[in-house]
């Protein structure tokens, strides 16, 4: 497979006409996806058509398929077809290599090139909407699928002091681990062992379990003074995180809606060569979405 540098010119759409764009995954009817990419649309005056497909892992290649047909340019690509998507492209970034993830498809002649933005809209959110920083940040992630793998080479770019991995099966963990390479700032602890390991100064929650309600079960004394807990995902699937989070301390408690904004203007960058401002469509969702899950 080839790989492409981020953000190259030769994959800007400059074909003129309004484009069209969709998301996929499945469930994807609550998707934000095409309401940020309308209002990016209008703020940057680049007109574009942008639909949500739902599409099952096994319907995907065919959906993709009829959508390049009919002329589609670019895609997202969210649960659970991330990792399908980075099998089925001609081309790939490095980061989306390393995190074997693709939410980001760009139209490439008779392929598809594939990008993963998440990790990118994560630090970006943290550092530019919230003013905090990472480097040298002790840092705990929670997790070894699909979203912690998208997120974890991010961070240690970013320049995180250490990265932790912990996860329910620790197998994950350790292969997550292996994947990333470097022993000298990347471990791995037991789930049961974490009451063990306090002092973390950033908590990503990149499990799903808030999606099914189900609790983590974390101890209270995993926390530095001043720490930032974010749960990659927002509305209800965040609150458990977060309010624990709350509960034992946390400076700051942030949900991933900023990062789904942010991962979303990269992806606009990539297509269209320009990248929208994000704070009015943040508070625009941020107001709609309910609760208020930020700090
Ligand atoms: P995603 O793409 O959202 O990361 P995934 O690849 O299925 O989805 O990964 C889900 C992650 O959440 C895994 O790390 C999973 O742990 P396992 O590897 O043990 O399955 C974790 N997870 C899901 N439910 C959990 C729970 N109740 N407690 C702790 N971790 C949980």
């Amino acid at each position: 497979m080839q790989i492409i540098e981020e953000k190259s010119a030769d994959l800007i759409d400059t074909q003129g006409g309004p484009g069209r764009y969709a998301v996929f995954g499945k469930p994807i009817a609550h998707s934000l996806s095409p309401r940020i990419h309308a209002a990016f649309s209008r703020q940057l005056s680049i007109p574009l058509e942008y639909q949500a497909i739902e599409a099952s892992a096994e319907e995907f290649v065919g959906a993709l398929a009829t959508f390049a047909a009919a002329g589609g340019r670019g895609a997202n690509v969210t649960l659970p077809l991330k990792q399908h998507a980075a099998r089925l492209c001609l081309s790939v970034s490095e980061r989306a290599r390393q995190a074997d993830s693709v939410n980001t498809l760009v139209r490439r002649g008779e392929g598809w090139h594939g990008e993963s933005t998440d990790g990118a809209g994560l630090v970006r959110d943290i550092t530019g909407r919230h003013g905090l920083y990472v480097r040298g940040r002790r840092t705990l992630l929670l997790g070894a699928g699909g979203a912690a793998r998208a997120v974890a080479f991010a961070l240690l770019d970013a320049g995180v002091s250490e990265l932790t991995i912990s996860n329910r099966t620790p197998e994950h963990a350790d292969t997550l681990a292996d994947a990333i390479g470097q022993p000298e700032r990347v471990q791995t602890r037991y789930w049961t062992d974490l009451g063990n390991w306090g002092g973390f100064d950033l908590v990503i929650n990149a499990t799903s379990a808030g999606h099914s309600n189900q609790s983590l079960g974390l101890p209270a004394s995993l926390l530095a003074a001043r720490a930032i807990c974010y749960d990659l995902s927002y509305g209800k699937a965040s609150f458990g995180f977060l309010a624990w989070a709350r509960s034992v301390g946390a400076e700051h408690a942030i949900d991933g809606l900023g990062m789904l904004v942010e991962q979303a203007a990269e992806a606009f960058d990539i297509w269209h060569g320009q990248r929208p401002e994000t704070d009015a469509i943040f508070a625009e969702l941020r107001a709609y979405l309910p609760g208020d899950a930020e700090d």
